[in-house]
C-alpha cells in the first residue's frame, strides 16, 4: 500500500501494536565507481574520479536528510554506513563535510560505528588516513580475491598488491576493519581458495564478509556466463571457509560474516534483527517503524534524477506500509541469518505482532529439526542453517497460518 508522506498521517492509529521502536542506523549511498564489474547489480555507475559531482552530491545528501527528519524525530543513530558504489573515490574533505553535515542534524550515539566501504583502486594512504581524521571508524575493504588471475576475470580495477597494501593500511590506521571476499569465482580451485582465506587471515582481519559469487540478472555476466565451479565444489568451499576461519579465532555469526569478539559490524547486525535504518542517497532503501506501522521507502534511483529531486526536498520514488501479513517472513528472512537466532521478545518488539502469528510455524519447523528453541529464544540448526530458504519460506504468508 503506498502512503502520502505526511508524519501525522504515518502516526495515524493502525493495525500493529509497537510497544517501544527498535535501534536506528543511517546507510548514505553513494552510487559512482571509476568501472563497473561484470557480476555487480548494486545502484552503482562508472565515472571519471575528475568527473564526479561531488559537491553537488553532498548538497544533495544534506537536502534528503532534511527532508526526512521528521520521520526520525528525536531518535539516536547507532550507526553509519557509507556504501556504495564506492565512496572511498570521494575526498576524505567531502566524507568530513558529509559527517558534519550529520553530526548537525542528528544525534549519534556516543559510540557511534562509522563505516566507510572502500576500493584498493582508490589506495592512497594519506587518503585513507584523512578518511580515519574525517571520524570514520571502520573500513570495508573490497578486495574480493588476492589472485591476479581472478582479479582481472572480475573485471576489477585493482591488483592484488595494491589489495594487501590498501589492508594494510585499514590495519594500521583503524581500530576495526572488514575485508570482502568472493568465492566460487570463474575457474577457481579449492587450492586457490585457501590461499585467499589464509592471506585475509595472515592480514590479522578482525572481520571477514565471504560472499558466494552469484550471477544477478542484468549484468554483463548474466550475458556472457563465466564457467563457474559447481554446487558441491561450492559448498565444499564453504565448510573450508568456515573450518579455516574458525581455527583463526574468527566466529560465522551470519551467513556471510565472520569476525573475532568484539568486531561484529554493530550495523550489519541491526539490518538482520530486524532494526531500522534510514537510507539517504540514489536507489537508498529505508525502513522505518511508527507507533502503528512499518513503512519502506525508495530514493530514486538515477544519479542525476536524484540530485535534481533532492534539491527540490522530493527524492523518495516509493513509500509502502508492510502488509501485517507480510512481517513474519519480513522479520525471518533477515533473523534467521544470525547463528545466535533470535530472542521471541525482539519479534514482538519489532514486527508489534503477537506470538501467535508464527506459533503454528516455528512448531513445524522445530519438528522439521530446523530450528531449536526456548521460552525465550530461536536458534537455527546446522540443518536449517543448510536449508535456510525452505526454513525462512515457512513463514510466507499462506504457509504461516
Ligand atoms: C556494494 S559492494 C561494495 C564494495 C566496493 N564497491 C567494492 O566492490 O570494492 C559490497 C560487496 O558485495 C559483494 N558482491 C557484489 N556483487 C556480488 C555478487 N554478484 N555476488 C556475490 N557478492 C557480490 C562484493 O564482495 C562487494 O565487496
Ligand atoms: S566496485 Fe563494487 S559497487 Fe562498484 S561496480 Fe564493482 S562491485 Fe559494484
Amino acid at each position: 500500500m503506498a502512503v502520502p508522506q505526511d508524519v501525522a498521517h504515518l502516526m495515524r492509529p493502525g493495525s500493529l501494536q509497537m510497544g517501544s521502536l527498535p535501534p536506528l542506523a543511517l546507510y548514505v549511498h553513494l552510487p559512482w565507481c571509476i568501472r563497473k564489474c561484470p557480476y555487480c547489480d548494486f545502484n552503482s555507475h562508472a565515472m571519471a574520479p575528475g568527473e564526479l559531482p561531488e559537491q553537488r552530491y553532498l548538497d544533495a545528501l544534506r537536502a534528503d536528510l532534511e527532508a526526512a527528519l521528521p520521520l526520525v524525530w528525536g531518535r539516536t543513530v547507532h550507526s553509519i554506513f557509507i556504501g556504495g558504489g564506492t565512496p572511498s573515490l570521494f575526498s576524505p574533505q567531502g566524507i568530513d563535510q558529509l559527517l558534519a553535515d550529520i553530526r548537525a542534524r542528528v544525534r549519534l550515539a556516543a559510540d557511534c560505528e562509522i563505516t566507510l566501504e572502500a576500493n584498493p583502486g582508490t589506495f592512497e594512504r594519506d587518503r585513507f588516513r584523512a578518511f580515519r581524521s574525517a571520524g570514520v571508524t571502520r573500513l570495508s575493504v573490497g578486495v574480493q580475491s588476492f589472485n591476479d588471475r581472478h582479479l582481472q576475470s572480475l573485471g576489477r580495477v585493482h591488483d592484488s598488491a595494491q589489495a594487501l597494501a590498501a589492508v594494510e593500511e585499514a590495519a594500521r590506521s583503524f581500530d576495526t576493519f572488514n575485508l570482502d571476499l568472493m568465492y566460487a569465482l570463474p575457474g577457481q580451485t579449492m587450492a586457490e581458495l585457501e590461499a585467499d582465506v589464509s592471506q585475509a587471515l595472515a592480514l590479522q582481519s578482525p572481520h571477514i564478509s565471504i560472499y558466494h559469487l552469484t550471477i544477478e540478472p542484468n549484468t554483463y555476466f548474466a550475458k556472457f556466463p563465466p564457467a563457474l565451479p559447481d554446487d558441491d565444489s561450492a559448498y565444499d568451499m564453504l565448510d573450508r571457509i568456515t573450518a579455516m576461519t574458525q581455527s583463526a579465532g574468527l566466529q560465522r555469526y551470519e551467513v556471510s560474516a565472520y569476525a573475532r569478539p568484539g568486531h561484529r559490524c554493530w550495523h550489519n547486525l541491526n539490518y538482520w534483527q530486524f532494526g531500522d535504518y534510514l537510507g539517504i542517497g540514489a536507489g537508498a532503501h529505508s525502513k522505518l517503524s511508527f507507533a502503528h506501522r512499518i513503512v519502506r521507502q525508495v530514493r530514486h534511483r538515477e544519479p542525476r534524477l536524484y540530485m535534481e529531486r533532492a534539491a527540490a526536498m522530493d527524492c523518495i520514488a516509493s513509500s509502502t506500509e508492510v502488509p501485517r501479513a507480510d512481517l513474519p517472513f519480513e522479520f525471518m528472512l533477515n533473523a534467521l541469518r544470525l547463528k545466535e537466532g533470535f530472542p521471541l521478545a525482539h519479534f514482538l518488539e519489532r514486527t508489534g505482532l503477537p506470538l501467535s502469528a508464527i506459533a503454528a510455524a516455528l512448531d513445524k519447523a522445530e519438528t522439521a529439526g530446523l530450528v531449536t528453541r526456548d521460552l525465550a529464544s530461536v536458534v537455527p540448526t546446522e540443518r536449517g542453517f543448510d536449508f535456510l530458504n525452505d526454513l525462512q519460506s515457512m513463514f510466507l504468508p499462506a504457509s504461516a497460518t
